[in-house]
């Protein structure tokens, strides 16, 4: 069968993208957070609107470009904000790809006012608490939406990356090593290996964002299109 090679391979499909990392406050000056860009999801949410989809991005990171023709931007702070975002737009979706960095954990108190060190004080220890894991919860209400995780890992990748395409019931995991710094978290380019459930893994070597986006972007477009033949 013939398919076109990129343009309108997501005509109306309804795409939610997810990016950057959350921010968990302690105060009103300080949060919890992590490395992660942005870049990857802007990469993805851009190249599915020209692939003529309808994209709403969530993200954590009002300072990067928007990318153009995108349905909707929604900004988001903390893992439960970036929660209720993507639950108010879960069912409309066909696909949904969570490349957000989500914190594990978040501050058990939130101090309204800047904590001060008190004189003399050389420690200090703070209380955690689990946030809620999105992405497994979405696996578990799963219909029609093709679902896409991200695995960001610094040892045994294929291992752990896995494991979370099975516990959290996934269509496609894309596993990411973080630990180099010409790639993932922070870089302009990523290499990463798609997992599929019943299917052999696949690697798409170091290359831009945009490059791999559209990769993604495609392996995801073949499979809605299987699924409606
Ligand atoms: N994720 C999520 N909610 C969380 C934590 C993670 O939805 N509270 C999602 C991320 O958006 C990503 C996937 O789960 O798509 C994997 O995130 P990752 O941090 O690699 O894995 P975790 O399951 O959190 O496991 P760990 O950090 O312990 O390796
Ligand atoms: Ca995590």
């Amino acid at each position: 069968v013939y398919r076109q090679l990129t343009p309108n391979r997501l005509q109306d499909k309804v795409v939610l993208v997810t990016a950057g990392g959350t921010q968990e406050p302690l105060d009103p000056v300080r949060y919890i957070g992590n490395r992660s860009s942005g870049k990857m999801g802007y990469a993805i949410a851009g190249m599915a609107a020209q692939m003529g989809a309808k994209v709403t991005l969530i993200s954590t990171r009002p300072e990067l470009a928007v990318p153009a023709n995108l349905a909707q931007v929604i900004y988001v702070r903390t893992a439960a904000e970036l929660q209720g975002a993507v639950a108010s737009l879960y069912n409309e979706a066909d696909v949904v790809i969570m490349a957000a960095a989500v914190a594990d954990f978040k501050p058990a108190q939130y101090v309204s006012q800047k904590i001060k060190k008190q004189v003399g004080q050389t420690d200090m220890t703070l209380e955690l608490n689990r946030t809620p894991d999105i992405l497994a919860t979405l696996g578990q209400e799963k219909k029609k939406q093709y679902l896409v995780g991200f695995a960001a890992e610094t040892n045994d990748l294929m291992a752990h990356a896995q494991v979370k395409l099975t516990a959290k019931q996934v269509d496609l995991l894309v596993a990411n090593d973080v630990s180099q710094t010409d790639r993932g978290f922070g870089a302009d380019q990523n290499a990463v290996t798609l997992l599929r459930p019943n299917q052999a893994p696949e690697a798409l070597p170091l290359a831009s964002k945009k490059v791999i986006a559209t990769q993604i972007l495609e392996r995801i477009s073949t499979a809605l299109s299987s699924k409606e033949e």
